[in-house]
């Protein structure tokens, strides 16, 4: 008997399209950053996603660090932030000498829990930082209202949320910044990339000199100025021409990637609803004012066992399924650089224990399936899902509720 074809977690969507921009950048010998191809991904940004700035960069991450670096950030300054996140998240704070602080999610979007953020605030907070999850957006009405009460800043890691909004607005264009990423396991991607978004005028200017090594340089292109020189800090954040040839190409692909994956990813959600259905497993809420745009498709399991048993299972049979992050506020790095500021009322709580119960719970339970626009086994995948989700069903095994008592 042949072995079934192995299945990867992801792959990116790879057309002619940009084979031809990518041969087209080559033969114009113009290959640094803020060439031709930059300036019409900057346009295909600004228009698509209804902001009046967006700079490429060479990640997410540099995207983040310049926004740290546009909030001026001091020396003890607090962000407030999930810990269920990348760590470029929290990376970008320390690296100011700034505080993350770190508060749980919610379990049914599990981005940033809003009802936590007041406790959290505290005399030396500049900043609120949301993650979008799985492209989903975080409750972002009750985010800038509390941060225009106490006079903080918004900053929206998208990293996951292009082609994604909150009642009509794309993620990313919502807080004061947003930083997107096309790192090669995103929807659209360049490889290694990024985009920052920015919503004021006077911040947007000092953006572009941050991004060009501190110097007013994007002004001296312009004509605005006859020669260029070191203005203030900044470091070196832009992508080369040729990786945004390759951006081009699928940011103009980004609406049929998109229905591609949210295809795949209806399929999984019908295929599985019945088990969510009998609480055996948890699937992802979508708010009725957030459009995803199926960057992750997971569930949620009742336990690490199972979780480890669903993951081993598919993976005998050639499929990749991962987990996902390692909770920032247990990590090294996130007990030196960070801080916890425990659930409201965890204390009275025994199973919760003045931690972050979701975010534990969610890290060792969460299982992501393959998800990509040219996936052609999503049945397979589904039918050895579905297969051992119904021996679960046999065990008794149960979805609980890291908050349930
Ligand atoms: C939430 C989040 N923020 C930031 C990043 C960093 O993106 P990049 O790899 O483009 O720097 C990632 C990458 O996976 C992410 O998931």
């Amino acid at each position: 008997m042949s072995k079934p074809t192995n299945i990867p977690f992801h792959s990116p969507s790879i057309s002619d399209k940009e084979r031809d921009y990518l041969l087209e950048c080559l033969a114009t010998r113009k290959l640094s950053g803020d060439g031709g191809f930059t300036k019409r991904c900057h346009d295909w940004l600004k228009a698509n996603l209804e902001t009046p700035h967006a700079l490429l960069t060479h990640s997410c991450t540099a995207a983040l660090e310049m926004a740290a670096l546009l909030a001026d950030l001091k020396p003890g300054d607090e962000v407030i932030m999930p810990s269920y996140t990348f760590v470029s998240t929290a990376n970008a704070v320390a690296l100011r000498q700034a505080v993350p602080v770190f508060i749980d999610v919610r379990e049914d979007t599990l981005n940033i829990d809003e009802t936590e953020i007041e406790a959290a605030i505290t005399p030396k907070t500049k900043a609120i930082c949301a993650v979008h999850y799985a492209g989903v957006a975080a409750e972002m009405d009750t985010i800038l209202k509390i941060a225009r009460k106490h006079n903080l800043l918004v900053i929206e890691d998208a990293a996951q949320g292009l082609m994604a909004s909150y009642k009509g607005r794309a993620l990313g264009t919502i807080g004061d910044f947003g930083a997107i990423s096309f790192h090669e396991t995103k929807n659209i991607v360049s490889g290694e990339g990024g985009a920052l978004l920015i919503q004021d005028d006077k911040l947007a200017l000092r953006a572009e000199i941050i991004r060009e090594k501190g110097t007013n340089r994007s002004q001296f292109f312009r004509g605005q100025i006859d020669k260029y020189t070191w203005v203030d800090i900044g470091s070196s954040y832009l992508p080369s021409d040729l990786l945004s040839a390759l951006l081009l190409a699928q940011l103009e692909r980004a609406r049929e990637i998109t229905d591609k994956r949210l295809a795949i990813w209806d399929h999984y959600r019908k295929g599985l609803q019945e088990f969510a259905d009998a609480k055996l497993i948890r699937l992802q809420t979508i708010p009725t004012e957030c459009r995803h745009n199926a960057h992750i498709f997971y569930l949620l399991l009742p336990d690490l066992e199972t979780r480890s048993a669903l993951i081993e299972g598919l993976k005998a049979e050639g499929i990749q399924a991962p987990f996902h992050y390692v909770p920032l506020h247990s990590s090294p790095g996130g007990k030196k650089f960070g801080r916890v500021s425990p659930r409201v009322g965890a204390g009275s709580n025994s199973s919760v224990g003045g931690s972050l119960p979701v975010t534990d719970a969610v890290s060792d339970r969460l299982v992501r399936l393959p998800l990509f626009a040219e996936l052609e086994h999503s049945e397979r995948v589904l039918d050895i899902a579905k297969r051992f989700l119904k021996t679960l069903s046999t065990k008794g095994v149960n979805y609980r509720s890291p908050l349930d008592t």
